[in-house]
């Protein structure tokens, strides 16, 4: 039987953090043994609010296969490559904008907020939906893994999806999201960890920085000194400690009791985080020093996936009676 089709995506926003990889890569990386997967970096998404930031774009792509790799995404099960190098999305985006009401793009939550809190007026940035929707679609994916912020997009994808197939004839699924069980990870400062916030531990980020950005973590404001007891389900540090320590029962009793003062927690929270992340570390120091490697895989990766989209098209212009 075909596998179903699953495609995400992330922004080329540099270097990951643990919250992209817990939230995120490591779903992708168990999904890509049962599906057929595309990972795409979205590249012309970026431009739709920083298009005047361009200069080192292309090194923030590299960032993100590396850490793609490194985190164990495998190009033999998952074709992992560019927005930009499969121009079939622009073709598919430009058709879907024929058949799209603007209301339906003017009424996505991202769009209401954004467009006035970041002064975002442009025709790209109202279509930023209806390009992931192509992304989407001309890989017929099935599924969608996304956080949560991101389900009105993967809504809005199957409306397309639907108003394509009325008018034309059925050619698309209708995708639907898949959310990781995990999605929680806090930055230093106890927001959800984010670039925009400057709280995040990078994926590749040194032992060293790793244990002084956990060293100057947001801890319970109730617990002030050994003794006091502490409230783990509220701490952030104490998440970490879930995904990385497997003995993080006894840490959550000792803070309980107030045995555990709040340094010595990081300090061994430190440690197992540094443990767990050491593999992938140590294959981004090695990608990092092969990127003639890291650039194959990105084309090799295209090539898969523009073959796939080639064929939608196809199927698109003959539902459409195009040329
Ligand atoms: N909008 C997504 C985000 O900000 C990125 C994205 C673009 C995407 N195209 C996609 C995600 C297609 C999933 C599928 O995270």
């Amino acid at each position: 039987m075909a596998k179903e089709v699953i495609l995400s995506g992330m922004q080329p926003t540099g270097k990951l953090h643990l919250g992209n990889l817990e939230g995120a890569l490591r779903y992708w990386v168990q999904l890509q043994n049962d599906y057929e997967m595309y990972c795409c970096i979205v590249d012309w998404h970026a431009l739709t609010s920083d298009y005047d930031q361009t200069s080192d774009l292309v090194d923030r792509i590299i960032d993100i296969a590396i850490d793609y790799l490194s985190a164990g995404l495998d190009p033999e099960r998952c074709a992992i490559f560019v927005q930009s190098q499969v121009k079939e999305h622009a073709e598919l985006h430009l058709l879907f904008s024929m058949i799209t009401p603007i209301p339906w793009l003017e009424r996505v939550p991202s769009y209401k907020e954004k467009s006035v809190e970041l002064k975002l007026d442009s025709y790209g940035f109202l279509g930023y939906p209806l390009l992931q929707a192509a992304d989407i679609l001309i890989y017929k994916a099935n599924w969608v893994p996304v956080g949560k912020d991101q389900l009105p997009h993967i809504e809005l994808t199957r409306e397309v999806a639907r108003r394509f197939n009325t008018l034309y004839g059925d050619v698309f699924p209708e995708p639907q999201g898949k959310l990781s069980q995990f999605s929680g990870i806090l930055g230093t400062d106890n927001r959800k960890m984010s670039k925009s916030y400057n709280n995040e531990i990078g994926m590749g980020e040194s032992d060293e920085s790793t244990a002084k950005k956990i060293s100057s973590m947001y801890t319970d404001p109730t617990k002030l000194r050994l003794g006091d007891p502490g409230h783990p389900d509220e701490c952030p540090v104490y998440l970490l400690h879930i995904i990385y320590n497997p003995d993080h029962i006894t840490i959550n009793q000792r803070c309980c009791t107030g045995k555990l003062g709040c340094v010595e927690c990081k300090r061994i929270c430190a440690e197992y985080t540094n443990r767990a992340l050491s593999p992938i570390r140590q294959k981004r120091a090695e990608l990092e020093k092969d990127l003639p490697y890291v650039k194959k895989v990105l084309s090799s990766g295209a090539d898969k996936a523009r073959a796939k989209a080639q064929k939608t098209m196809e199927d698109v212009r003959r539902a459409m009676k195009l040329w």
